[in-house]
């Protein structure tokens, strides 16, 4: 039985990387662990809300209380959101793979001396530009992440006019920040009111937090 501020609302979340098929047995994939995404569940369901959790191959595993929907590739977790619609929102923490290999191999590629594989390159579809297009089907709210190195709020703030989405959680993911693979995260939260700095946390109270401002703008019905 579920209690709490989101109760009845149904949000998506996605997590994780995607592994993208070179043959049968290789892939590009990069190196997300699915910590923020899990840590994101998580929260949503604490606080009640009915979560689709679409993951890709993570480190860290989906979070207890949630709907699993395990996929590989981007095309799959596009297709696994779009089923999932209607939403009350969206939060996409996934790692996408930005590049699919065009025409993988369905056999595993032979090493032949002196001839390299060839690898065609094609775009993924961007899981949170779609979910953001206007549309009976989109969700009240949709929130991205921005991974940044420098002029970290500027950068942010053109990915959520150009996404489409209401709301940015952007983080600083320089060197040296030990943000990538850590268990802190440092955030600016940019919607249409402007930029927000959140002090230094772990990224559970990131999760927690963004939970509960999202319980509060569907309680108003605000999308921005
Ligand atoms: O464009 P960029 O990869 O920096 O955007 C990051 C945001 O967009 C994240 O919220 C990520 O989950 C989402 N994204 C997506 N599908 C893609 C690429 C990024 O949903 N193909």
């Amino acid at each position: 039985l579920k209690i709490g501020p989101l109760k009845g609302r149904h949000v998506l979340v996605t997590s994780g990387p995607t592994h993208e098929p070179i043959d049968p047995v290789r892939y590009i994939a990069n190196r997300s662990s699915g910590a923020q995404g899990a840590a994101i569940g998580a929260a949503l369901a604490a606080l009640g809300a009915d979560v689709t959790f679409v993951t890709g191959p993570a480190e860290v595993p989906p979070p207890l209380g949630v709907r699993v929907v395990r996929v590989d590739t981007a095309a799959e977790m596009l297709a696994a959101c779009e089923a999932a619609l209607p939403a009350d929102a969206a939060i996409c923490a996934a790692a996408v793979a930005d590049w699919r290999v065009e025409g993988a191999s369905g056999q595993k590629l032979k090493k032949a001396p002196g001839a390299l594989p060839q690898l065609q390159l094609a775009e993924n579809p961007d899981i949170l530009a779609r979910l953001s297009a206007p549309g009976p089907r989109r969700p009240r709210l949709v929130i991205g992440f921005a991974a940044e190195t420098e002029r970290v709020a500027e950068h942010a703030t053109a990915k959520r006019e150009r996404k489409g989405c209401d709301w940015i959680l952007a983080n600083d993911v320089s060197p040296g920040t030990g943000i990538m693979g850590g268990t802190e995260n440092a955030v600016t939260l940019i919607t249409g009111a402007g930029a927000e700095d959140w002090p230094r946390m772990t990224k559970a109270e990131v999760a927690r937090k963004l939970a509960s401002r999202l319980a509060e703008a569907l309680e108003e019905g605000a999308d921005a």
